[in-house]
């Protein structure tokens, strides 16, 4: 097929963005592996994480799979692979045990599929009638889904506490507001129907879409997410021990497992708190957003200042709704791909920034930090919009629907800017920690 000499270009312009995305964020996975030492690769020293070499293997097996079988129809590097790298013939717990690439032969296979991958993008026209090609989709999904492994990784390694010092963990300087912030502020987002999700079928995922019109009474929402102080505060007035605050299964998970703070707090003598985080041990800063927090921790806390979690619905009305031009945006402050001065993402800052430094990132409602720092837990299960249809494979979200999951919006400060956008749904299980997750607090009005 003849492309339109104008599609050649602005094929051509896609191409090579994609390609430098892909590369990115592969300069990024070689220096997150290679600063880490043989044993850190290939232990796994959680049951809820892989190994972290699984995770390199399975990045690369995703990408043969996609990018060389599917859309080219060659044979498989290795046929074995498919099945050690399935997560789901292999739940966590049974990744050590595989037989497994070691970090030389996974990082030689990474080599492998991405050269075959690149020279293949490079000769193929992007159709806009095969769902896979138009505009780049499935190597945007397979660059997508590299960097959310990236974020499992450093989840991995954030559970440690027996972690050396993780050399590459060192904190470029962030923003910060020198003015007062009060990081109480609520902002009132006014009921009404607006549109929920995107028909954007380049960039997001299935669960995504469509867009759907749908209402939501006026309520009120912190204008920030809930900082270190505003949490240590629960902490301190017995939180933890207050079974009123909890829901049932809240009280079973925190009395079974003992916590009385988020994970890696640990207490200073002052009474303040100091925070582990990749090996180093720091003081925590109160202006910073909580993370490491589960979801029935963001109920509990809720429900001790007599307010709760949003729902997803409002969540994303607060994110990205433009009632002036009653549009989505993709970012809060609109459609300008994420700077440094919007949002602290892409393993910048190896944390949160305080509350207030990104006022340039503020939604059309005015509020902040939406994308960045933390995921913020929803009271929302995990589901389907209306009109739902699965695409390219179940395994992405459908498998996961129901009400085993929370949802998590916005994006954590170890999220590639690549995933971050106000559609975007994560989800989890309510008793997880590991994500980088926090809270912002909603009320009825
Ligand atoms: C969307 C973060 C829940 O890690 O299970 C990675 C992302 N999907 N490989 C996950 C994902 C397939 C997914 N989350
Ligand atoms: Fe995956």
């Amino acid at each position: 097929m003849t492309a339109a000499p104008n599609r050649g270009a602005a094929h051509a312009a896609r191409r090579t963005d994609l390609e430098s995305m892909l590369s990115t964020i592969r300069s990024r996975t070689f220096q997150m592996t290679d600063a880490l030492t043989d044993d850190d690769l290939h232990r796994q020293f959680n049951s809820l994480m892989s190994p972290i070499v699984w995770d390199m293997g399975h990045v690369a097996n995703f990408e043969e799979y996609w990018l060389l079988r599917e859309l080219d129809g060659r044979a498989a590097h290795d046929p074995d692979l498919d099945g050690l790298y399935n997560p789901f013939d292999n739940p966590r717990w049974v990744r050590a045990d595989l037989p497994i690439l070691d970090r030389r032969e996974a990082a030689t296979y990474m080599d492998n599929v991405r050269g075959e991958a690149l020279d293949l993008l490079r000769h193929t026209d992007l159709d806009p009638d095969t769902p896979l090609l138009a505009n780049g989709f499935v190597w945007s999904m397979v660059a997508q889904h590299e960097a959310q492994h990236q974020e499992t990784v450093l989840q991995a390694l954030d559970l440690r506490d027996d972690l050396a010092p993780y050399v590459i963990a060192t904190p470029r300087r962030l923003p910060r507001r020198t003015d007062a912030v009060d990081d109480a502020a609520r902002v009132t987002i006014p009921g009404g129907t607006f549109s929920l999700g995107t028909d954007d079928r380049t960039h997001t995922y299935d669960n995504e879409r469509p867009a759907h019109a749908i209402n939501v009474d006026t309520f009120a929402i912190d204008k920030f997410p809930v900082t270190v102080a505003r949490y240590s505060e629960f902490v301190r007035a017995g939180g933890y021990q207050r079974q009123e605050l909890w829901t049932a299964d809240g009280w079973d998970w925190i009395t079974e497992q003992g916590h009385a703070a988020p994970q890696g707090w640990i207490p200073d003598l002052d009474g303040g708190w100091l925070v582990r985080r990749f090996g180093h041990i720091t003081s925590l800063d109160p202006a910073e957003p909580v993370e490491h927090v589960s979801f029935h921790e963001a109920e509990a806390f809720a429900r001790s200042l007599g307010a709760r979690l949003p729902t997803e619905v409002e969540w994303e009305k607060a994110a990205a709704w433009d009632p002036e031009t009653a549009t989505t945006r993709s970012y809060p402050w609109g459609e300008t791909a994420p700077t440094t001065d919007h949002a602290n993402l892409g393993h910048r800052g190896w944390g949160p920034a305080p509350v207030g430094s990104y006022p340039a990132g503020a939604s059309a409602y005015g509020v902040e930090q939406m994308l960045g720092d933390g995921y913020e837990w929803t009271t929302s299960f995990f589901e389907p919009y209306p009109g739902y249809t699965m695409f390219p494979y179940p395994e992405y979200s459908e498998v996961f629907f129901g009400e085993d999951y929370r949802v998590l919006r916005g994006a954590s400060w170890a999220t590639s800017k690549s995933t971050a956008r106000t559609t975007f749904r994560n989800w989890d299980y309510p008793i997880r920690r590991q994500i980088f997750a926090g809270i912002r607090l909603a009320w009825d009005i």
